[in-house]
């Protein structure tokens, strides 16, 4: 599938573009081109991989003619790179808006002029029905990608998202967090122990991904299956694995943070399909010129409802256990 590919990963250094290179690295992929600002975090993977179809690239999302630079002979764009952090972006909202929203169109366009085959961004759950500013910088990412596929005329780019939960173990979720709390023998902060997020694992991710690279038609949005988790149970979780009783500390709800994420809301299902991965795949073909196209292989959804984490099965204390245990992110030597 990535025979005499090149690949540019926006945010390459990053949770999610580590892990994408270590799993393109063992294709047949010609070239991955990384992308960011920080060249500590560049110099350590360049060492850690010591690879040589990977290509270390400087930029910011912000700097449309260095993305034109980068994209240039390439077939495939990940655009992973995104300010993330819901309290930061909080305070610093435009920030979030340069980085996410116009470093997104700075990327679309460059695709454009570079007649990229495919460009996919990551989208996330915290995008539907938006209730902080990241999930609505996330929002118009995703629109600026969906839209693009529409107006490019006789550009080739085609243009998909992928959205899902929280990455477990990813940088700055609450599993490092607690990890941390729980190495330092300090309180573990929680808002709510009963809220719930969706569920995904990096190796579902990196599956997803693939699947939509191979699948994607432009202009769609695919959703994986999911289950979901109480934040409670993994701090219970986290502490029984570590063999740890630290004391639990209430703090309020932070700003922007819901009870529950949800992944398609109610206006979407009338665009929502299934296909033949099982994936949900948002495609709104009332945008495209050609209305008669559609998701190959996809039916309708059966989905009645907002595709909420309250609904979907929650992942028991023993089913958290075994994942987590799987996924080495309790230091060894603790
Ligand atoms: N983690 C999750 O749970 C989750 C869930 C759903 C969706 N997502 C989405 O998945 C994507 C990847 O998340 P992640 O967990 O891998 O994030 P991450 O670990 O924080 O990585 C972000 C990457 O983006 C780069 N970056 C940030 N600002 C940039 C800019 N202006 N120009 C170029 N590069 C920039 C960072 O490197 P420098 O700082 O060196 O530039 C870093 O390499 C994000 O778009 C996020 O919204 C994440």
């Amino acid at each position: 599938m990535f025979e005499n590919k090149k690949i540019l990963i926006t945010g390459g250094t990053g949770s999610l573009g580590t892990a994408l290179t270590t799993r393109l690295l063992t294709t047949d992929v010609d070239t991955i081109r990384i992308f960011s600002r920080d060249e500590l975090k560049q110099s350590q993977m360049e060492s850690r991989f010591n690879d040589e179809r990977l290509r270390f690239l400087i930029g910011d999302v912000r700097d449309k003619e260095r993305l034109e630079k980068a994209v240039e002979d390439v077939n495939i764009v990940i655009h992973t790179a995104a300010l993330k952090q819901v309290p930061v972006i909080e305070y610093n909202p435009f920030e979030a808006i340069k980085t996410n929203v116009q470093g997104a169109q700075n990327l679309v366009e460059a695709c454009l002029n570079k007649d990229v085959e495919f460009a996919l961004a990551i989208g996330t759950d915290k995008a539907v029905s938006p209730f902080n500013t990241y999930g609505a910088t996330k929002l118009l990412m995703e629109r600026l990608f969906v839209s693009a596929n529409y107006y490019k005329g006789y550009h080739k780019t085609k243009f998909a998202c992928v959205r899902y939960g929280n990455v477990l173990g990813s940088r700055g979720s609450i599993i490092p967090k607690f990890i941390e709390q729980i190495m330092s023998g300090n309180k573990i902060t929680i808002t709510d122990p009963n809220m719930t997020r969706f569920s995904i694992t990096m190796d579902q991710a990196l599956d997803l991904i693939f699947r939509v690279i191979k699948n994607a038609v432009g202009g769609d949005v695919h959703i994986p299956k999911l289950d979901a988790y109480r934040v409670g149970d993994i701090k219970d979780v986290l502490l029984d694995l570590m063999d740890s009783k630290n004391e639990e500390e209430r703090i309020p709800v932070r700003i922007g943070e819901k009870h529950h994420e949800i992944l398609i809301n109610v206006h979407e299902i009338r665009n929502t399909y299934e296909n033949q991965d099982n994936d949900y795949v948002i495609y709104e073909n009332q945008l495209a010129k050609d209305q008669s196209k559609n998701i190959p292989n996809a039916k309708k959804t059966t989905l009645t409802a907002e595709y909420s984490s309250d609904k979907v099965k929650i992942t028991s204390k023993e089913e958290l256990k075994e994942i987590l245990s799987k996924q080495n992110f309790i230091p060894k030597n603790f």
